[in-house]
């Protein structure tokens, strides 16, 4: 038995064929221990969907491949884990919330209406159980969504954005039941989201993803403290720079400083500082600066998306 409640390797997506091809997730290693909140961090389009459906077996990986308590997605022992809410789900419009829920339940034949019951409360649907889901607002369809995720009691869950469409006091609300399946029930909780504040209110480890890679990752409280370190590097020419330095390193254009031109950004620990000026003089590359910087969460996740000019398009090897 393994300590992870999910497990990928090398997990890769891509849609259509040739020039239309969408890499939507690529080569996607993550593990999620057991007992955690993983926040599953990322701008629109950044691939935390995909990757939740290839978890959910929704879709099939163009390659890799991803565990569930150890068991491959898709089989049987994977899928009575786990509960999600995905993008996009669908309940019978002309059926009542409740009677969604007890379809469900009874596909899985485990058909408890005292259970049904209970759920509709916790996730504050009581009042429009007996209501037409064609009549509900996004806001109540989440609540929904997360009602039926808890229906088989499952050690896993996955919420895709689960906030979307929740007003503050539903969003506030939505957080601490987050919290309590995971402080109260011992659940596994995987959650995405576009949102720096919601992950970190309520996760514990936090990956961060863009253009389909996860680009950083760690705990939380470590990502917070700015643990995560770069050297700022002024060369010229840049290009040529680039090239070489992302032979050994990750590099980003620098945006904070791309007005001055020429500022390369090296994801480093200090002690490889003089390793970076030895690889950039050796290639006949100048060096004005070297700055090295401590980069936060915060900062990380808004070079990521403020993006039109995205500083990661150009630190992709594969690009
Ligand atoms: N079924 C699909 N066919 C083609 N492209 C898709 C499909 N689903 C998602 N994509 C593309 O894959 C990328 C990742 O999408 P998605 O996983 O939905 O991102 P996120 O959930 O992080 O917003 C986007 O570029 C999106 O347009
Ligand atoms: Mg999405």
């Amino acid at each position: 038995m393994t300590d992870f409640a999910i497990q990928t390797k090398r997990l890769s997506k891509t849609f259509g064929k040739g020039k239309k091809a969408v890499e939507a997730v690529i080569d996607l290693d993550l593990e999620v221990q057991a007992g955690q909140v993983f926040g599953f961090l990322g701008p629109n389009g950044a691939g935390k969907t995909t990757t939740i459906r290839l978890l959910m077996d929704l879709i099939r990986p163009t390659h890799g491949e991803s565990f569930i308590f150890g068991e491959k997605a898709g089989t049987r022992g994977a899928l009575q884990h786990v509960g999600a809410l995905v993008e996009g789900a669908d309940f019978y419009p002309f059926m009542t919330g409740w009677d969604n829920l007890a379809v469900l339940s009874r596909t899985a034949n485990d058909y408890q209406p005292e259970r049904i019951e209970n759920l509709l409360t916790e996730v504050g649907l009581a009042e429009h159980a007996r209501k037409l889901v064609g009549e509900y607002s996004t806001g109540m369809k989440q609540r929904l969504g997360l009602a039926a995720a808890l229906l088989g009691d499952p050690d896993l869950l996955i919420f895709d954005e689960p906030t979307n469409g929740l007003d503050p006091a539903g969003i506030q609300e939505m957080r601490g039941f987050i919290r309590d399946l995971a402080e109260r029930h011992g659940k596994t909780v995987f959650l995405s989201s576009h949102m720096l504040n919601e992950v970190e209110q309520v996760c514990d480890q936090v990956a961060i993803i863009n253009r389909g890679r996860v680009i950083e990752q760690g705990s939380v409280a470590q990502l917070l403290s700015g643990d995560s370190a770069y050297l700022r590097v002024q060369v010229d020419p840049f290009e040529s720079a680039m090239d070489i330095l992302r032979e050994r390193w990750p590099v980003d254009r620098d945006a904070t400083a791309a007005k001055e031109g020429g500022w390369v950004r090296v994801t480093a620990n200090p002690e490889e500082g003089p390793a970076v000026i030895q690889t950039l003089v050796k290639a006949g590359i100048r060096v004005y600066q070297v700055i090295h910087q401590k980069r936060s969460l915060e900062e990380f996740f808004i070079t990521v998306t403020n993006s039109d000019d995205d500083p990661l398009q150009n630190g992709d090897p594969n690009d």
